[in-house]
């Protein structure tokens, strides 16, 4: 099992026992990702570009949105989506047996359920989301509990899952992250960014282990940076490997003005340049996270 740890311990590595592979498909390992952060620090914007670079790179990418509130579908190019999981790709726990209130209705598996479900994107990518928030929660709770089951059971091997939470704490250590090898914690490099990357890192290398029976890695994505030193002052102050800084580009402030995605709107932009980067770094640590699967 592999935790991190954090705070006054040296940056960790995700360079864990790489001697399990099972997740080659095409001579590229899947990978499974979880961006968590403070609200506004720009997961959904980091989300939806990563989503779609991987994807022209040919992997089967699924871009999973586990925010009730607007933000990835419109990142990734795809505008507005509605298209929700239905009630009835669910039915309820029949009395006297254990589990979950609901889950996929016999005979649905998670990979047949991404079919079904989610919506075709640009490059390929698949773009999955339980619903979003338009009257009282207990309308989804049918579609987050299949949600949530569709990433327990999708086969690791098969997909990339780039997953965009929503901020705060709340869903990363409530089980929303679970199925993602790596947790990526997005940080804006100002005190308050920093702060609560710190605690984020804290309370996810406490959780890791309970979340996955093969333990999670975690590290950090600078966004908005500005100063050289960005990722070198995230990388002191939180104990995680930086691995990319993404710095602030008026082109994806334009591109999330109109809805629309910054690799549409800008792909020559330094943000596209380095979110490129980020893939490329993603690729060296593939190994390592397979064998977290
Ligand atoms: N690299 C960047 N340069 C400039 N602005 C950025 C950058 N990344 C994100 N932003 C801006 O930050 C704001 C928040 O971005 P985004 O919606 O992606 O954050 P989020 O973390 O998903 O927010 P939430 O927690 O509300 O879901 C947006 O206005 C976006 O344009
Ligand atoms: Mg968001």
């Amino acid at each position: 099992m592999c935790v991190e740890l954090l705070e006054g311990a040296e940056a960790p590595r995700l360079d864990c026992d790489a001697s399990r592979h099972e997740t080659v498909r095409d001579g590229v390992i899947a990978i499974r990702l979880a961006l968590i952060g403070k609200g506004g620090a720009g997961k959904s914007a980091l989300a939806g570009t990563l989503a779609r670079i991987l994807a022209r790179r040919g992997e089967r990418v699924l871009a999973v949105d586990c925010d009730p509130m607007p933000g990835l579908s419109l990142s990734l190019g795809l505008g507005v989506v509605d298209v929700r999981i239905p009630d009835d790709a669910t039915e309820e726990r029949p009395e006297g047996e254990d589990g979950p209130r609901y889950r996929l209705r016999r005979g649905l598996s998670a990979e047949r359920a991404v079919e079904m479900y989610a919506v075709p994107g640009p490059d390929g990518v698949r773009y999955l989301q339980f619903g979003k928030l338009r009257e009282r929660t207990p309308q989804l709770m049918r579609a987050q509990f299949a949600f949530r089951q569709i990433l327990d059971e999708l086969s690791s091997s098969e997909r990339t899952v780039v997953g965009d939470l929503a901020g705060g704490t709340r869903q990363p250590f409530f089980g929303w992250g679970r199925y993602a090898e790596l947790l990526i914690v997005v940080v804006e490099p100002t005190a308050k960014g920093v702060l609560s990357a710190r605690r984020l890192a804290r309370l996810a290398s406490l959780t890791a282990g309970q979340e996955r029976p093969g333990g999670q890695r975690v590290a950090a994505v600078v966004t908005k940076a500005g100063a050289p030193d960005d990722a070198a002052l995230v990388t002191e102050r939180t104990g995680l490997e930086v691995l990319a800084a993404v710095p602030w580009d008026r082109a994806v402030c334009d591109a999330e003005r109109y809805g629309i995605s910054v690799l549409d709107h800008a792909p020559g932009s330094p943000a596209v340049a380095a979110i490129t980067a980020l893939a490329d770094r993603l690729a060296e640590h593939r190994p390592a996270l397979a064998s977290l699967s």
